[in-house]
């Protein structure tokens, strides 16, 4: 599969099963934070509340059903969710 529908914080975007999660949000316009971008930090843990991701060997803890979007890359349709608001920039998705 390589298109897949992504929830975030009830937002929904078109992803697809290539690329790590965190890009596919940014290149929707959204800025969820981050520090490493390979798994180091923890900074862009968020969770996975339904589907699978392929996540890549990380340092950084993740707790049952959290994930790190730096180096995750969605395997299905997946809803996640950030413990915080999703700031959101004026770029439109382009996937
Ligand atoms: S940005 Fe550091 S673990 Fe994802």
């Amino acid at each position: 599969m390589s298109r897949v529908a992504i929830r975030v914080n009830g937002i929904e975007v078109h992803g697809n099963s290539r690329e790590p999660l965190l890009n596919q949000l940014e290149n929707a316009g959204l800025q969820p934070e981050y520090q490493c971008r390979n798994g180091m930090c923890g900074a862009c843990r968020c969770k996975l509340k339904a589907g699978a991701v392929d996540q890549q060997d990380s340092m950084a803890f993740i707790g049952p059903n959290e994930v790190l979007p730096c180096c995750a890359i969605p395997k299905s349709n997946i809803d996640v969710e950030f413990e915080y608001q999703l700031q959101q920039h004026d770029q439109q998705a382009s996937l």
